[in-house]
């Protein structure tokens, strides 16, 4: 017999074929979770968990008494609690490395759309309202040879600095848990402490990933300290940010603009305030998600579940 696995939400299909081969295989494509008798019952038998963003609590574990690894398809694993994950001997992994171009082009590509306005303006032209010349209260902002502050210089961090020193001349500090070298070097990053980086940036970007240190870490002092004139983007995890805070600085004027790709609660409800706000550019979390990324990270986490599942070592253990 086969072992029993779950498939949830967001594997390439074709990855999902090749599993089959080996796995008798449960798919949840939605965000079916403890309590729904399909998901119960398959997570009673199931082995592996492969998929994005399932959240691994004890009662998920205690549900599951077959488990032996669960493998994210995502390189940001704060859905894991990867101590009681540990304490069972259950396997965690996720996917690094191969997203870090992907998302940062995503979230670079969301710091422009912000400060230049671009989804507004393309509804202005969509809904036939262009019918008289811009008028200046429409004007976005100069991206180039602004001061850019990334908080949390990891891989995709460096990623966006590559593309902001190289591409748009940016200057660009940093805040991080150690220093980076690398992006010193190369980037001509300079860090610095996480006020000075707020009071002096043009743009703040948030990519660290959420830990219990970083929870809220952006919240109504740090948007205070921003300039009135700066934009805010969060392409890390939405509990990095008090959203209430956040919606206090963009309606009072504290901040200028923000660009989100995540939220505190995903999918957002749609009743969220700060979908109100016209000076918000929005995205529902799409740091990785393009067909050759999504596919990749679907083949490594695959790799790593059929290895777990082997008793070999996988290729992106997260807890050893
Ligand atoms: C990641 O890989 O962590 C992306 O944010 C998708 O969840």
């Amino acid at each position: 017999m086969k072992p029993k696995i779950i498939v949830y939400m967001r594997v390439d299909e074709r990855v999902i074929k090749d599993l089959e081969k080996d796995f008798d295989v449960t798919i949840f494509q939605n965000h079916e979770y403890l309590g729904n008798p399909q998901f119960d019952q398959a997570l009673k038998e199931a082995e592996g968990i492969i998929g994005l963003a399932l959240k691994v609590t004890k009662d998920l574990l205690d549900a599951g008494p077959n488990l032996k690894i669960v493998c994210n398809v995502s390189v940001g694993y704060d859905n894991l609690d990867i101590g009681e994950m540990t304490r069972r001997k259950i396997m965690a992994t996720n996917t690094p490395g191969i997203l870090d171009d992907t998302t940062a082009d995503a979230i670079f590509g969301l710091l422009i759309a912000t400060a230049r306005r671009i989804p507004e303006l393309d509804h202005f032209v969509k809904s036939g309202s262009w019918t008289i010349s811009l008028q200046p209260e429409q004007y976005g902002v100069d991206v180039h040879h602004k001061t850019l502050g990334i908080i949390g210089m990891g891989n995709i961090g460096s990623s966006i600095a590559k593309r902001a020193h190289f591409g748009f001349g940016m200057d660009i500090l940093y805040h991080n848990r150690s220093r980076n070298l690398q992006a010193e070097k190369d980037y001509q990053a300079t860090y610095c402490d996480m006020n000075s980086l707020l009071e002096q940036s043009d743009f703040v970007c948030l990519m660290v990933p959420a830990t219990r240190e970083t929870a809220d870490l952006m919240g109504k002092e740090q948007f205070k300290r921003m300039k009135k004139t700066a934009i805010f983007i969060n392409g890390s995890r939405g509990k990095n940010v008090d959203e209430t805070a956040l919606y206090e600085a963009l309606k009072n004027g504290d901040i200028h603009a923000a660009g989100i790709d995540v939220y505190k609660e995903e999918p957002t409800p749609s009743n969220n305030p700060l979908l109100q706000l016209k000076n918000i550019v929005t995205l529902p979390h799409i740091g990785s998600s393009t067909t050759e990324c999504e596919f990749n990270m679907s083949k490594l986490a695959a790799e790593n579940l059929k290895r777990g599942l082997r008793k070999e070592k996988p290729l992106t253990l997260l807890n050893e």
